[in-house]
């Protein structure tokens, strides 16, 4: 299990990759945009980072925020605090694998690039099936493992441990569609995306939406 009170220098600069990582008018901003836009009520939100989500929500709607890295939780209230429109924001310093909410808690969840670095993203997407309550939403966005023999599969060959050294664990060739398949939801909604060269060899990836 990561220790992020020993990562701080790793993670303040993942911090600012992360504060910046959302492109303009790209199809995953978009997509951020119109399905986190989407949501009603309170929305739980694992591994929540600088809060890069924080400005899709609606106007009001109330974000938990669940983060166990104190240099990512720094700058959640920041950032709320300056969107035009803050959420009612709940910083909570947990980890995703046992969430302290009960059965059904939750009318959403959101998770973008987070279940390539928790520890288990079995127990975090059976803990999201839990507080979600049926027929709430997961809205997701995670890299994925490139096509076998793809020159971007030998990229992520070759930075698989180094990558997973600097940005607290992270596996980049995790095969997370499948993951999110052998969970039976009542809608899985998932397409893939490839940001290109900008995307270097994270660029392959899936957004949609899993229906509990
Ligand atoms: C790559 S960052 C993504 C942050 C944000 N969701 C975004 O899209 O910019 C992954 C986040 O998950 C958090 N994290 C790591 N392990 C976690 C766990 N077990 N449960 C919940 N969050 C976790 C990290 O601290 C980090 O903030």
């Amino acid at each position: 299990m990561i220790d992020f009170e020993h990562q701080r220098i790793r993670s303040r600069i993942e911090a600012r990759l992360l504060a910046n990582g959302d492109r303009r008018g790209s199809e995953v901003t978009r997509f951020k945009a119109d399905a986190i836009g989407a949501l009603d009520g309170t929305v739980l939100e694992i591994g929540a980072g600088t809060g890069v989500n924080l400005r899709w929500y609606r106007p009001g709607a109330t974000v938990i925020a669940i983060e166990p890295n104190p240099i990512m939780r720094e700058h959640l209230a920041a950032t709320n605090a300056s969107l035009e429109h803050p959420v009612e924001l709940e910083i909570r310093d947990r980890r995703g694998e046992q969430l302290d909410l009960a059965d059904g808690a939750a009318d959403a969840a959101v998770s973008t690039l987070v279940l390539c670095g928790v520890d288990d993203p079995v127990a975090v997407l059976e803990e999201v099936r839990r507080v979600v309550r049926p027929g709430g939403r997961l809205v997701f966005v995670e890299h994925v493992a490139a096509p076998i023999g793809s020159r971007t599969a030998r990229a992520q060959r070759l930075v698989r441990r180094p990558h997973h050294w600097m940005f607290n664990g992270c596996r980049v060739d995790q095969d997370t569609e499948t993951l999110l398949r052998s969970f039976e939801w009542t809608d899985l909604d998932l397409r893939h995306v490839d940001l290109g060269r900008a995307g270097a060899y994270v660029r392959h990836q899936i957004i949609g939406t899993a229906t509990r």
